[in-house]
């Protein structure tokens, strides 16, 4: 893919569309009691949402992609929450990841988190790539917030720049 055809975004459009995502669940007056970040793109993304939804932020770490860089037959839990029971039980949960991409990661991670008797689960997203997805949204899922609405390119995140000053220079709007 050619460098026209990618998205390049700043860490500014980042923290802003994290602002309007944080403005979104606030007016669905979803009011989360923990958020959890999928790693690791979902890392920074919720660390920034806590700047505007002050809760405490959890960490999973779900791998569907080999170190050959193909995909999985189904992902794979290589980090989870402890105590998680404890933690997540009537809970009402945040996931929030940088990307809905295939979807297969969102909804793997939806179903365990389910399985751990929360209130409610909702999910964030910073970007949606509009195509059609291989995993669904399990039926319990009634928010799902998007920050930005995205054309299948791939996304170029600030967080993977080797050279953070090339970058920034081509993020556009
Ligand atoms: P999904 O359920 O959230 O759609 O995830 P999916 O399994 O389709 O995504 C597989 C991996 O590909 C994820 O990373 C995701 O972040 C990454 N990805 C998909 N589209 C893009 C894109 O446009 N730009 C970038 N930079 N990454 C993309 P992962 O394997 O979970 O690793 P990590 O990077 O989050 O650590
Ligand atoms: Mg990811």
């Amino acid at each position: 893919m050619d460098q026209a055809h990618k998205y390049y975004l700043s860490y500014r459009q980042i923290h802003e569309t994290v602002q309007e995502l944080a403005r979104r669940i606030e007016a669905a007056h979803f009011d989360p009691d923990v958020i959890v970040a999928i790693g690791t793109g979902g890392f920074i993304p919720a660390r920034i949402l806590k700047t505007f939804i002050n809760r405490p932020v959890y960490a999973v770490g779900i791998s569907y992609y080999g170190l050959d860089n193909v995909p999985r037959a189904t992902p794979q839990t290589i980090q989870w929450i402890d105590e998680v029971e404890r933690k997540l039980a009537d809970k009402r949960v945040l996931l929030v990841d940088e990307v809905d991409d295939s979807r297969v990661t969102l909804e793997y991670c939806l179903r365990e988190l389910l399985g751990h008797g929360p209130k409610e689960v909702a999910v964030a997203v910073l970007h949606n790539k509009n195509k059609e997805k291989r995993g669904t949204l399990p039926g319990e899922i009634r928010h799902y917030f998007v920050g930005r609405e995205m054309e299948d390119r791939w996304i170029c995140y600030p967080w993977d720049a080797e050279d953070i000053g090339a970058h920034e220079a081509r993020a556009t709007v």
